[in-house]
């Protein structure tokens, strides 16, 4: 574990976002999503909009993209595409329902000039892959088990010229990796152990001995679901008890509530895209 004192140094970051004017809960392919509980769009705006201001106010540039009608769940920008040092590995997403969305991202990164490659494999983006750029030179890692599928790892790995390590989701309910396991700065993490199987909770211990571990508690509120510019961590306001040893390893919680979106089955960092150059 890491000193209680040490000192957490913010790094600037450039994120995407997507507001939520179309969000619904119209299919349920994740089992958060419950077809009988309606959404109300103003909140979700509401609070999508006070995340957005968080990021802002913490000295981040923040991009957004225009929703679509259609594309209820294209509030969660973090699966449209993976970025690593200036390029772009497109999304191509697992269920039909959210396919358009893919086209919206790659839109967007070529219009501002982004090296963009184009995938031939399902995968969900920054849902299920994740950059540590300190972290044994330069690591990637990637989730499977529900949405990305295991190719896409080896082509994330030629396309952005970093090792990949894979990590096999067991829980379906920690259906991306981005549910169970969070950069907090560019060479460590916090993630849900149980989230795992067993042999990459093993890889997981051996990368990664300062991690900071989470609980079924703290991951089933979305606490995992965060973005960390290195010493502000943005994180769920339900997710109290991993704030608390977030803060006890030295970064600085940043609670903010986002109820609405959760309905969707995401939370902070579903919603927010990390553009690296
Ligand atoms: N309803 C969306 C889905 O199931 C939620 C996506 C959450 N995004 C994320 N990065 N975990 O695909």
């Amino acid at each position: 574990m890491v000193t209680v004192n040490q000192q957490r140094v913010p790094r600037k970051r450039t994120y995407l976002m997507c507001a939520p004017e179309h969000f619904a809960v119209e299919y349920a392919i994740n089992p958060w999503m419950d077809l009988t509980v309606g959404v109300d769009v103003a909140l979700a705006v509401d609070q999508w909009d006070r995340l957005r201001h968080t990021l802002v106010d913490l000295g981040h540039d923040v991009h957004v993209l225009t929703p679509q009608a259609g594309l209820p769940d294209m509030v969660f920008a973090a699966n449209g595409a993976f970025v690593v040092d200036g390029t772009v590995y497109g999304a191509q997403f697992k269920h039909e329902q959210r396919a358009a969305e893919a086209a919206a991202h790659r839109e967007f990164y070529q219009k501002h000039g982004w090296h963009f490659i184009a995938p031939s494999e399902t995968n969900e983006g920054e849902g299920d892959f994740a950059y540590l750029p300190e972290a044994h030179g330069g690591l990637i890692l990637a989730g499977h088990g529900f949405r990305t599928e295991l190719p896409a790892h080896a082509e994330a790995q030629e396309a952005l010229g970093r090792p990949v390590v894979s990590l096999r989701l067991v829980d379906p309910r920690f259906y991306h990796l981005d549910v169970a396991l969070a950069s907090i700065d560019d060479g460590n993490v916090a993630y849900f152990p149980g989230a795992f199987s067993a042999a990459s909770q093993r890889v997981l211990a051996q990368l990664f001995p300062d991690a900071v571990l989470a609980d079924d508690e703290d991951a089933l509120a979305f606490g995992l679901n965060l973005v960390s510019d290195g010493a502000n961590v943005v994180l769920n306001s339900d997710a109290t008890r991993l704030a608390g040893k977030l803060k006890a390893a030295g970064y600085t919680p940043v609670p903010v509530d986002l109820a609405e979106l959760k309905k969707g089955g995401g939370s902070v960092k579903c919603c927010i895209a990390e553009l690296r150059p």
